[in-house]
């Protein structure tokens, strides 16, 4: 999605800005721009592409003069990507400049008035009536505008937003779109996320809902939507700034894999207590623990993958009936909520509009949520009734890896905690249990360290044009999500089957040499899917089977096998991934395919 970065303070604000959108690239973008007010007017360059395009143009921001700007990364929803499109976007006469992201809803119909009292549109965007309303609101009081036109504007919105008559102050508002504050030495910034302003401060305020940031280059000033003064606590980031940097991996994503041992340790550790699970946010005693009815997962995407695993878990663990929705399908399918239900919520970035909608809804109809966020003090998390923090820290890649696998981790501990407490494991099982957990770290290193071969394989289907992921109960969840890393980041078209499921259609495009990823992580159902192996082989598949230790049988059926260790047969997922990350991640390279930020793609969708 969009990124925003605004500056006011001692120095020159151009190249602050390209930087800061720099540490937002991962969002996702196809144009950019910047707005600096150089002391007699508000100059505004823009570059379609790369922000490398826009840097370039402007001599890495040196022929933009000026201690004051907003900047934009845009990624295209109303309007091709074009200059014309890309933000800032002026009033007619170029005195107050904004940039935006979200959605509004009403555009059309506040273009359509605008236009019948004489405003020119220049582009195609939603944003441009922003800057047109703001200007009719306008009386020289743009605290008293900015507060006129979000009584008239619907949908999401984070907003940057500079008046040529008071340069002295950068604006700031959000609404469902993320927007925060920095608090710098030297000036004050605004941006999308924390990695963009983690090189000038690390004191940060979460701007919420219909909340207004005034800045000046010593000052930061909160008011609410009728514009009344509010009081904000400042938040301090402590994540090390080289969490946000590639560290010498050629990509994030390589570098966010590697990470994957000690995110699975930083959240499962400080949860394992004594020889036993500890999960103070959840807040719930072991009564209501016992009281849920039926757990709800809701998410999208990788996020939505966790659900499907969770489901075998939690049903297999603590016998509760689960239900994994698409946040998507979830918000609008007007879904059954029993009283003692637990609504769980699954999210990387916390801001996924979907995934939000979906948890209000869920509050709405007075259900239990509980989120399983990775950014602190997004939306999702300060929402939610409970939240459960992946202490994965900041992902930059497009591609989620090691949230995944952190997400994951909190699934595990909330179903072993839940089967302890109504007593569906033995005391002296969770001992096990939590040793094969706390084994996951090192495991994930030890497949991690066969790269190489991995690689190998992998430059072997740079050209493929098919490949298929299937397996049974977990091992399909595996499936899909090795699926979707390999289609988001190589371009290859794939699919994930229930491996039982393919002999009723898609068995069909199986031709020779079509490759089929075949996980093998469940011992009872070993047998079942050698024979669906053994029916893709006869019809030419090359099959990479993916398996445990021990597995020799396979190796009559399979071409290629890849072992993972021993390890609970609930937690297979967390290693079986590692071997498929890498393979999706060679392709991509191996493709030349722009790993970390791959095409049409956001990192955190916050748009429906
Ligand atoms: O931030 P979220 O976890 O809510 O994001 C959900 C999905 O958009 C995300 O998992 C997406 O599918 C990833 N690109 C997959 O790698």
């Amino acid at each position: 999605m969009c990124g925003i970065v605004g500056y006011i303070g001692e120095s020159q604000a151009a190249p602050i800005l390209l930087e800061g959108l720099s540490k937002l690239e991962y969002r996702g973008y196809d144009s950019a721009g910047i707005a600096v007010y150089d002391g007699e007017n508000i100059k505004v360059q823009k570059a379609v592409g790369r922000l490398k395009v826009l840097s370039e143009m402007t001599h890495d921001g040196a022929t933009m003069q000026g201690v004051v700007g907003i900047g934009h990364t845009r990624w295209a929803t109303h309007g091709a990507p074009s200059n014309t499109n890309a933000h800032p976007h002026y009033n007619q006469a170029e005195t107050i400049v904004v940039v935006h992201n979200g959605i509004i809803e009403n555009y059309m119909k506040l273009r359509k008035r605008l236009e019948t009292k004489g405003y020119q549109f220049l582009s195609e965007t939603d944003t441009e009536v922003v800057a047109h309303l703001l200007d009719y609101y306008y009386k020289g009081e743009p605290l008293e505008a900015i507060t006129k036109i979000m009584h008239r504007v619907e949908g999401s919105y984070a907003l940057g937003i500079i008046f040529k008559d008071h340069p002295e102050q950068v604006y700031a508002v959000r609404k469902d779109s993320p927007l925060i504050v920095g608090h710098g030495k030297d000036g004050n910034l605004i941006a999308s996320d924390v990695p963009a302003v983690l090189k000038y401060t690390r004191n940060v305020y979460f701007i919420l809902n219909e909340e207004i940031a005034v800045l000046t280059k010593e000052t930061i000033g909160f008011y609410n939507v009728d514009g009344e003064e509010i009081q904000k606590e400042c938040t301090t980031i402590d994540w090390d700034i080289n969490a946000a940097e590639k560290g010498g991996y050629e990509h994030f994503m390589l570098k966010e894999m590697y990470e994957q041992p000690q995110t699975v340790r930083d959240t499962l550790n400080p949860r394992i207590k004594e020889g036993s699970i500890v999960i103070e946010e959840l807040g719930m005693s072991d009564e209501e623990i016992q009281k849920i009815s039926k757990i709800h997962i809701v998410a999208c995407g990788s996020a939505y993958h966790v659900g499907v695993t969770a489901k075998y878990v939690f049903e297999g663990m603590a016998r509760i009936p689960v239900e994994v929705d698409l946040a998507s399908e979830f918000r609008y399918r007007n879904p059954i909520l029993e009283k003692d239900a637990l609504v769980i919520i699954i999210s990387q970035s916390g801001e996924t509009a979907d995934s939000l909608a979906a948890l209000r809804e869920a509050k709405i109809r007075g259900v239990k949520t509980l989120g399983i966020v990775n950014v602190v003090g997004s939306s999702i998390a300060r929402e939610a009734d409970k939240v459960m923090y992946t202490w994965a820290g900041p992902e930059i890649a497009v591609a989620t890896t090691k949230a995944y696998s952190a997400q994951l981790i909190a699934t595990y501990l909330l179903a072993v905690k839940f089967a302890q407490v109504r007593g569906e494991v033995l005391e002296e099982e969770v001992t096990g249990i939590l040793k094969d957990l706390q084994k996951l770290p090192e495991q994930i290193e030890m497949l991690l360290s066969h790269k190489e071969k991995i690689q190998r394989f992998a430059n072997r289907y740079i050209a493929a044009k098919d490949v298929f992921f299937v397996g049974r109960g977990i091992d399909y969840a595996i499936s899909m999500e090795g699926s979707l890393k390999l289609k988001e980041i190589s371009y290859i078209h794939s699919e994930a089957y229930a491996a039982g499921e393919l002999k009723h259609g898609t068995i069909s495009l199986i031709e020779e040499g079509t490759l089929v990823a075949a996980v093998v992580t469940q011992e009872d159902l070993y047998k079942k899917t050698i024979s669906n192996i053994v029916e893709l082989r006869s019809r030419g598949a090359f099959v990479l089977a993916v398996t445990n230790t021990g597995n020799t049988e396979i190796q009559k059926a399979a071409d290629y096998v890849i072992y993972i260790p021993q390890t609970n047969r609930y937690f297979t997922n967390s290693l079986a991934i590692i071997p498929l990350q890498l393979f999706s991640y060679y392709v991509s390279v191996g493709k030349g395919c722009d790993v970390d930020k791959p095409r049409n793609l956001a990192k955190s969708v916050t748009v429906e």
